[in-house]
């Protein structure tokens, strides 16, 4: 369903220009992070990675930032995309906004249009709900609500943060309050929010419920969960999927776990322990929407975060759940470790019971995802029968080799050999048998990695990249070799179609303004793979450092060793047409008489 409604605007460049010289990036980023400046130059803890010493910088003057610890960088749409999570229009539009100017009518197909306009009235009516099962939870109809709230521990200003509300016990209560606002009930049913019968006409989905907001991340509510208070059934209904609520996309808290100062993301199970754990601090909590642990969640997470926790309920339906998700965190390289809440239910009830202080403990103590693994399959075997204790250390040594970075896979066979007293010599031989056979799948991966690094003919294609990349950093750099150099090389001469395509852009502001600015070049792309892919190009030049006198002829070399594999790669495609092949031959021998003078 996503994917079918996602809605290409396009901006001209001159408004997307407009709008980004008109944002000054450390204006804009200073209003999210602390900047301190150094003469030209700012800097801050980067935001995007968890750091003690700053190493997140912003030149006023290129109109970029970058960061040395994590790599992220770009100009001010990048900052805003990777920032608030925004698509490439939504960061255009915003900045407009903020410099007060005024964007031209997207321009869509009609069918595009509907569907936009659809999203946005189902996101304007959840509001709406929200608001309104709020404004009930405080008013006198919502008295047994809130105090059902209050009784389980939680204080008005946690209720107001997460937004919780009441939906009233008359089953058109909502749909009434939506139709006075103007909303159909095509609309409302499209939205999730009422049901229509047949034989009894509109009704609400949720009534007589607590009511918790989904929020996405770019603080929207997308859908909710209704809990009834007390022991009725169903315990909980939850909206289902709509034009702007995926459940498999999102997650429950990460709006506000994703601004989070604390190390990781803790995975729990129910909306209730994301709740709970905000209000003791642990806001990095988060929990997947009434179903199991999703890919698409898994994806989602990784933009966030590298190390996750897993604080899954302590019954044998959470054990399952957690053994499941563990075995998807693997796929995404994600390491997991896992919180033991024993003798406690939930993360919720032990908060409640023990405090913050001995969360905290358990965090610190949590298991990696192996261990917890191998731990569960103890307790499979009867570990005083040799037979079952061989079919033990078997599965466990599968489990193993799962590991695919070769220390860390030693460090956990010595420490399981130890726990389970296993002859470590053994274990790890089991270990490697294991990973050699197709028994193990993951293990496979092991050996495509050692390819990728150790073959010699990709770390060659790996320095010619480095070669493109270096090349296009003088010339942002130095805009006075861009005449010299362009007699040589054209953008196609790059294998590289994207650093093709910034050069391009280079060459045309040249000749436009007499200079180039980098992040004018970030313009042209609206992803944040390309945003991410053409900043990391820009910020090259804070390594190139060379003598003056040195200069030209470090030049000379590049050009030509760009200019060599590019004409080779036209040879290899030239087939048997001997002419063209000739003439390229010519070029080649003349590209050792290419001198650049500066
Ligand atoms: P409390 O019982 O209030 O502490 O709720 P909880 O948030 O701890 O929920 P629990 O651990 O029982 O369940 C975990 C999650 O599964 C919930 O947050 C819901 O998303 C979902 N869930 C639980 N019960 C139901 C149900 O009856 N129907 C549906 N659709 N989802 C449920
Ligand atoms: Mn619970």
């Amino acid at each position: 369903m996503m994917e079918l409604v996602v809605i290409y605007v396009y901006y001209s460049d001159e408004i997307i220009e407009d709008v980004r010289s008109r944002n000054d990036i450390v204006d804009v980023i200073g209003s999210y992070v602390n900047l301190k400046r150094k003469g030209n130059s700012y800097s801050a803890c980067c935001p995007f990675h968890h750091e003690k010493t700053p190493s997140f910088h912003v030149s006023r003057e290129k109109q970029m930032y970058h960061c040395f610890g994590c790599g992220v960088g770009g100009n001010v749409f990048t900052f805003m995309m990777e920032h608030e999570n925004m698509t490439f229009p939504e960061a255009v539009e915003m900045l407009a906004e903020r410099a007060g100017i005024q964007l031209p009518e997207k321009s869509m197909s009609g069918e595009e249009k509907r569907l936009a306009d659809e999203r946005t009235r189902i996101k304007e009516m959840n509001k709406l709900a929200a608001g309104y099962f709020h404004f009930l939870l405080k008013s006198d109809h919502g008295k047994n609500a809130l105090s059902y709230l209050q009784n389980r521990g939680l204080s008005d200003d946690t209720i107001t943060k997460f937004g919780l509300g009441y939906s009233d016990k008359y089953s058109d209560d909502l749909y009434k309050y939506l139709k006075s606002k103007g909303y159909s009930d095509d609309e409302m049913a499209k939205a999730g929010l009422i049901r229509i019968d047949e034989r009894h006409g509109p009704s609400d989905r949720f009534w007589n419920r607590v009511m918790y907001p989904i929020v996405d991340t770019n603080n929207r509510v997308i859908g909710f969960g209704g809990r009834v208070m007390g022991d009725g059934t169903p315990k909980y209904i939850n909206s289902q999927d709509t034009p702007v609520f995926d459940k498999s996309r999102n997650l429950y808290g990460l709006n506000l776990a994703r601004k989070s100062k604390r190390k990781g993301i803790i995975f729990c199970e129910g909306y209730m322990d994301v709740i709970s754990m905000h209000q003791a601090g642990f806001d990095n909590a988060v929990a997947s929407l009434g179903t199991a642990l999703t890919v698409g969640q898994v994806n989602l997470i990784k933009r966030f975060t590298d190390r996750v926790y897993l604080a899954y309920d302590s019954d044998e339906a959470g054990t399952k759940a957690a053994l499941r998700a563990l075995s998807i965190m693997r796929e995404f390289e994600l390491p997991a470790r896992v919180i033991s809440l024993k003798p406690y239910k939930d993360p919720d009830e032990l908060i409640q019971t023990m405090g913050t202080e001995e969360f905290e403990k358990r965090i610190n103590e949590a298991k990696s995802g192996v261990m917890f693994e191998i731990e569960i399959l103890e307790h499979n075997y009867n570990q005083n029968d040799p037979q079952d204790r061989t079919e033990f250390q078997k599965e466990a040594a599968k489990c193993l080799s799962r590991i695919t970075d070769p220390l860390e896979r030693d460090n956990y066979i010595e420490a399981v050999a130890d726990n389970y007293s296993i002859d470590k010599k053994t274990l790890k031989e089991t270990v490697t048998a294991y990973g050699l056979s197709a028994e193990s799948r993951i293990d496979t991966s092991v050996f495509r990695e050692q390819t990728r690094r150790g073959s010699p003919e990709e770390e060659k294609e790996k320095q010619h990249l480095k070669s493109e990349r270096v090349m296009i950093t003088w010339l942002i750099n130095d805009n006075s070799l861009i005449p010299a150099v362009r007699e040589y090389l054209e953008p196609s001469d790059f294998e590289d179609t994207v650093y093709g395509d910034v050069v391009k852009s280079i060459y045309e502001q040249f000749d436009s303004n007499g200079r180039v600015e980098p992040a004018v070049i970030i313009n042209h792309y609206q992803s944040k793979e390309e945003h991410e892919k053409v900043s990391s190009i820009m910020q090259q030049d804070f390594g190139v450092d060379v003598d003056a006198a040195e200069k030209p002829q470090a030049i000379t070399d590049l050009v030509r060793r760009v200019k060599r594999k590019s004409v080779q790669r036209s040879i290899e495609n030239a087939g048997s047409d001997l002419e063209l092949i000739k003439k390229l031959m010519s070029q080649k021998k003349a590209i050792e008489k290419i001198q650049i003078r500066i």
